[in-house]
């Protein structure tokens, strides 16, 4: 019998579209802050630094978007976007960055990591942002429209090749800019 065929590969499927009819997405609110803590520290098990990025992000009012994810009443998933520095001879450009993302360990796979990106994109459209950029795995990342950056002449700190990714949020913003981008000084905090 193929895995396919086999009754818990149903049981799963089955499971796994009962969980997507029951997530919802919404911004974070005061409760929720120790929720999206256990959150990143248990996806990121062992580093603690996801959790503490979120926090020093917050405090210093840089998380320009900051999206929960709940299924019934609980919260599985979080996901922030960041203004990034880009630093270009070609104008301004509003550019955020997508990180932290993560969900529950035992949440995954179920579909709530796609929804927290998709529904994050469109708020970073709704507050006029030009660009996103995420480092992380292209497989993954690719599915929402993100591409190779250096393809687009932008660059990085972590000298990151095809996992440093961009998402333009404003047409033809690409073929207008070019140079290094930078993240906030916290995410350097975070790693200490
Ligand atoms: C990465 C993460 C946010 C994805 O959320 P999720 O709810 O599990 O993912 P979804 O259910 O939306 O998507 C599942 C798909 O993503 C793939 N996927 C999950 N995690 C992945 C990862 N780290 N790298 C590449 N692909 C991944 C799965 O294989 C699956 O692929 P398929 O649709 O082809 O079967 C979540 O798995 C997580 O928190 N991981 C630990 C922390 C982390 O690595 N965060 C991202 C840092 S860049």
């Amino acid at each position: 019998m193929s895995a396919e065929a086999h009754p818990w590969h149903a049981s799963l499927k089955k499971q796994s579209r009962n969980v997507k009819s029951k997530i919802t997405i919404r911004r974070e609110m005061p409760e929720d802050i120790p929720l999206i803590r256990r959150v990143h520290e248990q996806a990121f098990h062992p580093s603690p630094n996801e959790a503490r990025l979120v926090e020093l992000l917050r405090d210093s009012n840089k998380a320009v978007v900051s999206l929960v994810a709940r299924v019934e009443d609980r919260v599985a998933g979080h996901v922030l976007f960041s203004p990034i520095l880009l630093e270009t001879d070609q104008g301004a450009c509003f550019g955020v960055g997508l990180a932290p993302v993560g969900v529950l360990p035992g949440c995954q796979n179920q579909g709530i990591g796609t929804r927290l990106i998709e529904h994050g994109l469109q708020a970073c459209r709704h507050i006029g942002c030009d660009l996103v950029v995420v480092l992380g795995n292209p497989k993954y990342y690719s599915r929402f429209g993100f591409v190779c950056a250096g393809e687009y002449g932008l660059e990085n700190e972590y000298n990151a090749e095809e996992e440093f990714m961009v998402m333009e949020l404003r047409a033809g913003i690409l073929r207008r800019i070019a140079g290094l981008v930078k993240y906030q000084p916290e995410f350097k905090e975070a790693e200490c």
